[in-house]
């Protein structure tokens, strides 16, 4: 069957947790694919898998529905924030193996009315949990010029232009959809800075606002800062990322605790074949850490 999402970097986790049994955290299963891999390869695994996406929840599980019959999946709707507090619920101590697979699910991706795609238009949404009220909308038309300029520079890493695109936007407020965000942003950048660009040239305004409707570093950086008090002596945290903020955030929270040992001193990049197959998985960056 076509499962759409095409799990990156799968072989790699494998790899890390091969050593492994027992309780595995997944704080974003999405549609299931990482999950699978780990209850079909590793033997007599239990996994724990969190998601604030009710299509994404739906999918993984039917995907994982005879895992979850053998008492081998647990599919928990909430924010991996409260991990610590829904094993606590369940009874579990201590895990073996915590992987997150940060960024975007295909299946948001390509769905136009959840509005994270500048390719197709939708409605300016980009909430990764729909019961929450803070939409894209709200930050486009209702933040200051100042607090998008703000947000531009740090999460888009425009330095130069964070200024121009946030003023563009407020002069042409109400903006409604993905498409006219998109041409605006056009339009405040110069033509010789667009062509040099190697990425589409909406791609991290568009960054900036997901991350800024969805909390995704804080979130982020909260979890990490307890996350090694939930693993058994030789357990193991896998963090895949998409972009260099949250990859930061994961070197440095993964160096600065008293209670991990970093087994990748370099972020593990997946193979050209992958790739080449998989065009998602290009700016994907592994890090791993065990607990001491
Ligand atoms: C890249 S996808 C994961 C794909 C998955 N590994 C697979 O193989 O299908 C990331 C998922 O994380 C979810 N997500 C984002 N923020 C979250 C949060 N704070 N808590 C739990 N899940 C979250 C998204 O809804 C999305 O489904």
């Amino acid at each position: 069957m076509n499962w759409i999402h095409v799990p990156v970097m799968a072989k790699e986790v494998l790899h890390y947790f091969s050593n492994l049994n027992g309780i595995f955290v997944d704080c974003t299963v999405g549609a299931g694919g990482h999950s699978e891999a780990v209850l079909s390869n590793i033997v007599g695994s239990v996994v724990i898998g969190f998601d604030v996406d009710d299509d994404a929840l739906q999918l993984a599980k039917r995907r994982l529905s005879e895992f979850e019959k053998q008492g081998r999946f647990y599919l928990v709707k909430s924010s991996y924030v409260h991990v610590r507090d829904v094993l606590k619920q369940l009874g579990v101590s201590s895990v073996s193996g915590i992987l997150m697979d940060l960024g975007m699910s295909t299946l948001q991706l390509t769905n136009s009315e959840r509005g994270f795609a500048f390719s197709m238009d939708g409605p300016l949404d980009m909430r990764m949990n729909r019961d929450q009220k803070l939409t894209a909308y709200d930050v486009v038309n209702f933040w200051t010029e100042e607090q998008l300029r703000k947000l531009f520079f740090e999460y888009a890493e425009e330095k130069r232009y964070a200024k121009r695109i946030a003023s563009f936007i407020v002069k042409h407020r109400p903006i409604g959809t993905t498409q006219e965000l998109a041409k605006i942003v056009a339009r405040a950048l110069p033509e010789s800075e667009k062509r040099t660009r190697k990425r589409h040239f909406a791609t991290k305004v568009f960054q900036a606002i997901r991350i800024a409707v969805n909390n995704e570093l804080d979130n982020l950086k909260n979890f990490l800062s307890y996350a090694p008090e939930l693993l058994c002596n030789g357990g193991r945290i896998v963090v895949i990322s998409f972009h260099s903020l949250e990859d930061r955030i994961v070197k440095e929270s993964f160096r600065s605790s008293e209670l991990l040992k970093v087994v990748t001193k370099k972020p593990v990049r997946p193979t050209d074949e992958e790739m080449a197959s998989n065009p998602k998985s290009r700016s994907a960056k592994m890090r791993v850490a065990e607990r001491r």
